[in-house]
């Protein structure tokens, strides 16, 4: 069973494993096109099958649907009368073209689609805007000192940068609490890039997106290459470029999987959050309610350290 976990330095406590609702965008803006559309139905059924199992965290993005993301997310969660502080929410500064300066303008938005809830960690969704770290660092610390939001977390930084932005906050009296960077059993380069290790030796939790490789770690794009057809050209690209040479790793998430009761893809999840202590957590994207339950799932058993340095050893083509 894997326990609620440290959020950074912050006194935020969080599941290991939480939810990604990028896409919850309802056919809004250029990215919405290639998400599905979502019912409200299924929308509370995933929030339902979360709490059920112990998730109490979501991601969500201003870039998802321009706060079409946020906004379902609101409704879902309230719709399930979950309150306030039952519930850890994410969301995401869009930086491209922009000043740090717009994060004053825009947060009031962020605020009013998420509302009643709070934000509990605003992150600058990408190192790419018109403005230095230290001035998109200030920016954020002026917003929690306002109480607009609870904590402060990058996303997409490398080693160095995220270094600064801890340095800068750290200036200003606050922790970088996370960096949410693409991290699966297929996509292991933080391992060996410095992010990793820059984040254990900061106290920066790691938060993985992309976990399940759009659902290439479940077996399922193995078992039958047609689902790939309803994919966008991202995971297809994705799964093009590791359907063969993920065969031996999604054998060994099989087999290690029928020890515990339990499928591949929670295998796949119980590694990433397990592998290197606490440091990183995990947000599998959920467009279905068995999706959200079987995310939950992957908390309850504990891989071996054997069992770990095995997934390890046979995905290390992909380090
Ligand atoms: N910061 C960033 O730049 C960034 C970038 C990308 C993503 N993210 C965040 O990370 C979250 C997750 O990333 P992601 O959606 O790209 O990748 P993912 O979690 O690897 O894949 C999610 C997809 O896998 C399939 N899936 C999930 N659970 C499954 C299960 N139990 N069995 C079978 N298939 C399952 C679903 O596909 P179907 O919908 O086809 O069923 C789902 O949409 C996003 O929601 C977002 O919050 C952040």
């Amino acid at each position: 069973m894997l326990e609620k976990r440290t959020l950074g330095k912050t006194d935020i406590k969080i599941s290991p494993i939480g939810i990604g609702v990028m896409m919850w965008m309802s056919g809004k803006g250029i990215m919405g096109r290639m998400a599905p559309d979502l019912t409200d139905e299924v929308m509370n059924d995933i929030i339902k099958e979360s709490f059920a199992g112990g998730i109490n965290f979501f991601d969500t993005a201003e870039m998802y649907g321009f706060g079409r993301s946020e906004t379902n997310l609101a409704k879902a969660l309230k719709a399930n009368d979950i309150k306030d502080e039952e519930v850890i929410i994410e969301t995401k500064w869009a930086p491209i073209l922009r000043r740090a300066r717009n994060m004053r303008r825009t947060i009031n938005k962020r605020i009013k689609y998420l509302e009643p809830y709070t934000i509990d960690q605003y992150m600058v969704h990408q190192p790419i805007s018109f403005s230095s770290i230290k001035t998109e660092m200030k920016e954020l610390a002026r917003l929690v000192e306002q109480g607009k939001v609870r904590s402060v977390g990058v996303s997409n930084y490398n080693a160095k940068k995220m270094r600064k932005a801890h340095e800068e906050l750290e200036k200003l009296g606050l922790p970088l609490a996370a960096n949410q960077v693409h991290y699966s059993l297929v996509r292991r380069n933080i391992e060996t890039d410095g992010i990793l290790d820059t984040a254990k030796e900061l106290g920066i939790t790691i938060t993985a997106y992309t976990p399940l490789a759009g659902g290439l770690l479940t077996g399922k794009l193995h078992n039958n290459p047609d689902v790939m057809k309803n994919k966008n050209l991202f995971y297809r690209m994705v799964a093009k470029r590791n359907l063969e040479e993920s065969i031996p790793l999604v054998e060994t998430l099989t087999e290690i999987s029928k020890a515990y009761e339990v499928l591949p893809g929670q295998v796949a999840l119980n590694w990433l959050v397990s592998y290197s202590g606490d440091t990183v957590i995990t947000i599998p994207g959920a467009t279905k309610a068995y999706q959200a339950k079987e995310a939950a799932g992957a908390m309850t058993f504990s891989l071996s350290k054997a069992e770990l340095d095995e997934i390890a050893e046979v995905a290390e083509r992909f380090l």
